[in-house]
């Protein structure tokens, strides 16, 4: 018997505005395999924010379900809520938006192991935080500093140590390399590439950069207006998309060679990258 996928979705609909509003999802269905690693891909507005936020309640569906572990993620109370909300992480778009700047990074990197009850001393908190900024490429005696004083790259490393401190078992990435200069881009996605191998995390990663998917993700779904237009391996797809818009996509930027996907480290950027 076959593991039963993370995380299902089911005709999600989601409608801004009312009555006659705009149409952001669209019967949109989207099998995320356990252990695997997702792309999802599409122009600006076609709704891949929207959906992300779907899956971790930041927006509430017209209708369809977001199954986690086979439960509506949009019906859980109580416990099975507090679970998902630890297993299920977010990394955001903007590590200058999302980190608190008056907060060190301690405190931000364990404030959910503190609503989570996960370390109940300060010792143990600072034990744990260690670890993961250790886990993500960061000096750990840095931790009672700011944000203000990282880059944006290290920013990102530190949104992912908060997000993994909880040892999550699903990362959902909203364009998480999109804010960072192109030099830094890769070491990122090499950073979440690792994390998927020595951890085993489930990653459902939105990109505008086709080349990034291609390094990371072993299966893509193409989303055009709020519709899923083409869903497969990512080597399948790039070498022989069947969708027009697919090809239409790939055809304003190239990759390399498809067949080498994921075994290759691509630079992500610079000329890869979607206008
Ligand atoms: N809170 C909102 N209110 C109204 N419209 C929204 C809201 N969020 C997103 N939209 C609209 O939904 C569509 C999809 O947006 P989004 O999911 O952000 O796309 P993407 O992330 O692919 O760029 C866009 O037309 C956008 O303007
Ligand atoms: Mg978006």
């Amino acid at each position: 018997m076959s593991t039963p996928p993370i995380l299902d979705i089911k005709a999600l609909t989601k409608t801004f505005g009312g009555a006659g509003g705009h149409t952001a999802l669209d019967d949109v269905y989207l099998t995320v395999p356990t252990g695997s690693t997702v792309g999802l891909v599409g122009e600006s507005g076609s709704g891949k924010s929207t959906l992300l936020r779907c899956i971790v309640r930041l927006e509430r569906p017209d209708s369809g379900a977001v199954m986690f572990d086979g439960r509506d993620v949009h019906r859980l109370r109580g416990a099975d809520l507090r679970a998902f909300r630890r297993e299920v992480q977010l990394i955001p778009q903007d590590p200058y938006a999302s980190l608190n700047p008056r907060m060190t990074v301690a405190d931000i990197v364990s404030e959910g192991l503190v609503v989570h009850r996960l370390a109940r001393s300060r010792p143990q908190r600072r034990d744990r935080v260690a670890q993961a900024l250790t886990e993500v490429g960061l000096d750990p005696g840095a931790m009672d500093r700011r944000p203000a004083t990282f880059s944006g790259g290290q920013r990102q490393r530190i949104a992912i140590a908060r997000a993994l401190v909880l040892e999550p078992r699903l990362l959902v990435c909203d364009e998480p390399v999109s804010a960072l200069d192109v030099s830094v881009q890769a070491q990122v996605v090499n950073l979440l590439a690792d994390l998927h191998e020595s951890r085993g995390v489930t990653i459902l990663f939105i990109a505008h950069d086709l080349a990034i998917v291609q390094q990371l993700c072993a299966r893509v779904a193409v989303l055009r207006a709020g519709v899923v237009v083409e869903e497969g391996a990512t080597s399948q797809v790039f070498a022989t998309p069947r969708h027009r818009y697919t090809r239409e996509l790939l055809e304003a930027v190239p990759v390399p060679d498809p067949l080498r996907a994921r075994t290759d480290r691509a630079v992500p950027g610079g000329a890869l990258t979607l206008p």
